[in-house]
């Protein structure tokens, strides 16, 4: 089943292009995002002042992603929430709120149990999944689902990638439903170069970046900082490192450095900075430059993930790890990609078992 790939993770690290091409496929109509799932659902979303969005792990990175792009588009303010933590305080919930669960395998115990909770409270509840027909979706009053396939290895990777997906389809989708999208001509062409785009990392990164994790195997920590959609991958970067190749690993947002984490940089220590485009915001880049800069100056390691040609980063990087240039919400799906193959090739290095780490089970269906 593995093909003439060495693990299903790297099998479903390549399948990454298709995995978001297909969750986009029949998703777009005249140059507008149009989920058919959710026809004849508008009041889902006008009658709503707030989203929360609930999920676990590496979903609920993707949900932090579409923190950004439903607020950005759809105008509506939108919270994360662990699904665990979500349900055991008293939150304020009702006939206003849309709950968003995330989940690739559909049957994680802790985001079933949040979105049960939502809805007995009243709230409208619409879940993201990958498992055609699994327990949250039928739970959920619509579903819109991600079409990665079936993904096999503990760390998610593909499905991480289609979630994502989905997320900006739906802050299109609700943008346009609620007015708040007029022209999504500049977003829509932005999605539908992403599978190639995706591809073209792959392509390019995939020796370099085994080349550094290979030198790299004997690291004790490794630290990841990112600002806006970077932060969440950050985060997913981290986890993917602490869960395949057992090695502490932190992600931070950039902009945190001096309220703590810069403390933990001694000469060596091995830092992955997601660098946003200066196109998007030229202050956000600056600021994550001088971030890199007081890093470097302690002597930290800086492998830079940057898109081509943003030549500021280059006199303070060890390494530079080159993504192709993408409008500001779709750079994750980009930046992201490198650093599944970092876990991936450092736990190889280190003899490891990637596709069935310790400890770890691919659906956590008890709470
Ligand atoms: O099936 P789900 O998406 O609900 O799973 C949520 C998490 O358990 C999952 O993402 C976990 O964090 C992965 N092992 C991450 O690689």
């Amino acid at each position: 089943e593995k093909g003439g790939w060495s693990s299903f993770m790297a099998k479903e690290v390549a399948e990454q292009p298709e995995a978001v091409a297909n969750t986009i496929r029949g998703r777009i109509q005249d140059g507008q995002v149009v989920i058919p799932e959710l026809d004849g659902l508008d009041e889902l979303f006008t009658g709503i002042n707030r989203v929360i969005i609930t999920a676990c792990g590496t979903a609920s990175y993707a949900a932090l992603v579409g923190k950004y792009a439903i607020e950005q588009w759809a105008r509506v303010a939108v919270d994360v929430e662990l699904a665990h933590e979500f349900r055991y305080r008293d939150p304020v919930i009702g006939a206003d709120t849309l709950v968003v669960s995330i989940s690739q395998s559909g049957e994680t115990m802790d985001t079933l149990m949040a979105v049960k909770y939502a809805r007995e409270r009243g709230a409208r509840t619409l879940s993201v999944c990958n498992t055609q027909g699994a327990t949250i979706p039928r739970e959920s009053d619509a579903v819109v689902y991600t079409h990665a396939g079936p993904e096999v290895a503990v760390a998610s990777t593909k499905a991480f990638s289609a979630q994502i997906t989905a997320l900006l389809l739906l802050g299109l989708h609700m943008g346009r439903v609620r007015g708040t999208v007029a022209d999504a001509s500049t977003d829509v062409a932005e999605l539908l170069a992403l599978p190639e785009k995706v591809a073209a990392v792959l392509e390019s990164e995939q020796e370099h970046v085994t080349q550094l994790a290979g030198w790299m195997a004997d690291t004790r920590s490794v630290l990841f900082l990112g600002r806006h959609v970077g932060y969440p991958i950050a985060l997913e970067g981290a986890l993917k490192l602490k869960e395949i190749s057992y090695i502490h690993a932190e992600g931070f947002a950039a902009g945190e450095l001096k309220h703590g984490p810069i403390a933990l940089i001694e000469p060596g220590q091995p830092v992955f900075v997601l660098v946003p485009s200066p196109r998007h915001s030229a202050l956000v880049h600056s600021k994550v430059v001088s971030n890199i800069q007081e890093i470097r100056a302690r002597g930290a390691r800086v492998i830079v993930v940057a898109e081509e040609g943003d030549a500021a980063v280059l006199p303070f990087a060890d390494e530079v790890i080159h993504i192709p240039l993408a409008g500001p919400m779709f750079e994750p799906l980009l930046a992201v990609v490198p650093l599944q193959i970092f876990a991936m090739a450092l736990a190889t290095a280190k003899g490891l078992d990637v596709d069935q780490p310790r400890n770890l089970a691919k659906s956590v269906t008890v709470e």
